[in-house]
């Protein structure tokens, strides 16, 4: 390998708060290895955040909107290559194989170090390194953890500010020797002296490679969301979910969300669903007409971090969940003032959009915003784009364009979204996206039933992802990408909680599954889905309080029509009958992939989900 040198690597000269030597000697380390043109140690200011917009504004990485439509706010293209997360350019780098499991690509950390040096040898010349210091969780809270964040896009550092608690206040935090997770990042294009640079630098080339046991994470390539915004999915998911394998806790892939009853009475759901699936439009809801006086406030739309603690109100142990996020990187099509009014209203001022579409008046615009798409706009690719394109199936925002915007911008935010305790979680709901099969809402009978209902998991896959989309796919715990060790000890890791609680004592949340995308013979979706979903939560929460009724099915508990308030929602008894039904031939192939996800983890399941599905097989007569 060539490896090129530059004769003029930086000396790394911090600002005078950085006192943690770890930190220090490792900037040193990577920019000597990636030999930046320049460091930027970010503060996190509102200045510094202007100055980055203006900087990549300059650069022809940003358009600013139109103030008079959406203040502050910037759109970005990204490079059609760059579009969404790579799940099969993710790796992680246990020591041990066994620990990946059979769901991860696994590469052996010794081979992926070799093969990463020289792709990152000199990858951030012409360029300048960001040095992106953030807490996930409240700063100082016991639940939450700090990263660093090196990366040579200044586009991350910028989304990072809004997602996470970013800037000095962590350095700070971090004092002398305080430990983080090293977080590595390049788009994976140096510049050549004089060299012009892309809109969207990245490298047909990714890599995103997490080493579990030495807490690291290694990103090449690309600067889109997911692959770049390491605090989220590498670092709140993937690492954080083996630091709660080893010390007791769960990071999950789940919204958080609190509804009051007009009683005032308050609970907390924790809802997993796969990407692109609702959870963003969940944690939002408005409850519709019939659900007078009922409240749901935002804690988190994405990521829960979840530890057991004493409840000082009930004397006994509970978990209680954290948003490690302080913002919302969320999906935009499908979003309009019918499906997520809050929505909407968050995104009037200080958002980065990524790669939808531009009106002629400088505001954006996506599929789904309006009914009527305006006569002309720039696509997401910058091409001239009019409604007739839209009738020839060209999309004028890619399917997976996203917003960035702060928690605090949500109307509906819950006043304890960033309380460093955490919120009393009452149910998990998880729920994939179905056309058929699986009904509307089923009760998990007992705390294994429900483990076994989120691990056998399935879901059409979204543009979330690069590949196909619209393939069932078995998603356990919506975790399927996102599991930092084997899935069968993750399983095993939910089993033994749960036990370890109930011995304890604990109050132990109900387990739900849920499907919003039950679809007619026409391919049409049967329930209306999105604030109507509240008929489904107070259900919950009904049973929750063991108020409400359920019939048992051989699957689970489940609503009887008479059991939902349908005051101000016309869905009659077929249609009810359309989105719960249990088939027997849909269920004799469904149990069939259970199979298959199952013998592909064998070689470490736990036997009681085993047990389980014998049991589901005969109650189904199957
Ligand atoms: P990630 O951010 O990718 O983890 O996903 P998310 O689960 O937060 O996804 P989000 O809430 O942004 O999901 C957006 C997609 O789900 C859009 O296509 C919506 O139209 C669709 N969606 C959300 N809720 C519902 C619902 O109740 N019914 C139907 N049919 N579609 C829904
Ligand atoms: C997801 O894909 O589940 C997301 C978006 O939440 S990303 O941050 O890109 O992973
Ligand atoms: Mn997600």
């Amino acid at each position: 390998m060539n490896q090129p040198v530059n004769p003029s690597v930086i000396k790394v000269v911090p600002p005078d708060y950085v006192k943690n030597t770890q930190l220090i000697h490792w900037v040193q380390e990577i920019a000597t290895l990636t030999q930046p043109d320049h460091i930027h140690w970010c503060d996190g200011s509102q200045k510094e955040y202007d100055e980055l917009c203006e900087l990549l504004v300059k650069a022809g990485s940003l358009k600013r909107l139109n103030p008079a439509k959406r203040k502050n706010s910037f759109l970005a293209w990204s490079d059609p290559q760059d579009v969404a997360r790579v799940e099969d350019r993710t790796f992680i780098c246990s020591k041990h194989k066994d620990d990946a499991g059979p769901t991860n690509n696994w590469v052996d950390p010794d081979e992926m170090r070799r093969t990463l040096t020289p792709l990152f040898t000199g990858c951030m010349r012409g360029r300048t390194l960001y040095v992106v210091p953030f807490s996930m969780g409240p700063i100082g809270s016991p639940i939450a953890h700090i990263g660093v964040e090196l990366s040579d896009s200044p586009y991350v550092a910028i989304n990072m500010r809004i997602m996470t608690r970013m800037g000095k206040a962590v350095i700070d935090l971090l004092g002398k020797d305080g430990e983080f997770v090293h977080c590595i990042h390049s788009v994976g294009k140096p510049l050549l002296p004089g060299e012009k640079d892309v809109a969207w630098p990245n490298n047909p080339s990714k890599y995103i490679v997490h080493y579990p046991e030495s807490r690291e994470i290694w990103s090449f390539g690309s600067g889109y969301g997911g692959n770049a915004l390491l605090g989220k999915k590498c670092f709140a998911l993937r690492i954080a979910s083996t630091m709660g394998r080893d010390q007791g806790w769960l990071a999950e892939h789940m919204l958080i969300l609190g509804v009051t009853s007009p009683a005032g009475k308050k609970f907390h759901i924790a809802a997993a669903f796969p990407s692109a699936c609702g959870k963003t439009n969940f944690s939002m809801m408005i409850p519709p007409k019939g659900f007078d006086g009922w409240k749901v406030t935002t804690i988190g739309d994405d990521i829960a971090w979840i530890k057991p603690r004493k409840d000082p109100v009930s004397g006994k142990t509970r978990l209680f969940a954290i948003n490690p996020e302080s913002g919302y990187f969320g999906v935009a099509p499908g979003t309009n003032r019918a499906t997520n009014a809050n929505c909407i209203d968050s995104l009037n001022q200080d958002v980065l959009f990524t790669n939808v579409a531009l009106t002629d008046d400088g505001d954006v615009w996506w599929e789904g915003l309006t009914d009527t798409p305006p006569a002309h706009l720039i696509d997401w690719q910058g091409k001239d784009w009019t409604p007739e394109d839209g009738k020839s199936g060209r999309a004028a925002a890619h399917p997976n364009a996203r917003f960035t915007m702060a928690a605090m911008n949500n109307p509906a935010v819950d006043p304890n979204w960033d309380n460093p305790e955490g919120v009393p979680i009452d149910a998990f709901v998880f729920g994939g996206r179905r056309s058929n099969t699986v009904p509307l809402v089923t009760e998990a009978r007992d705390w294994v039933e429900g483990v076994y209902m989120a691990a056998t998991m399935g879901s059409e896959t979204t543009a979330a992802i690069t590949g196909k989309v619209g393939v069932v796919r078995r998603d356990p715990f919506a975790m399927i990408a996102f599991a930092g060790y084997n899935m069968s000890d993750y399983f095993q890791h939910w089993l033994s909680m749960g036990k370890k609680l109930a011995n304890e004592g604990a109050i132990l949340p109900k387990i739900y599954l849920v499907n919003w995308f039950r679809k007619d013979a026409n391919g049409k979706f049967v329930w209306p889905g999105f604030g109507e979903n509240m008929r489904v939560l107070s259900w919950i929460l009904d049973r929750v309080a063991g108020k409400s009724n359920a019939t048992e099915t051989p699957i689970g508990n489940c609503p009887s029509y008479q059991d939902l308030n349908w005051d101000g929602l016309n869905l009659n008894t077929e249609q009810f009958e359309d989105v719960i039904s249990i088939n027997s031939d849909d269920w004799r192939a469904e149990l069939e992939m259970h199979n298959e996800l199952f013998e592909k983890l064998a070689n470490r399941l736990p036997q009681e989900l085993l047990e389980t599905r014998k049991k589901l097989q005969e109650r189904l007569g199957l």
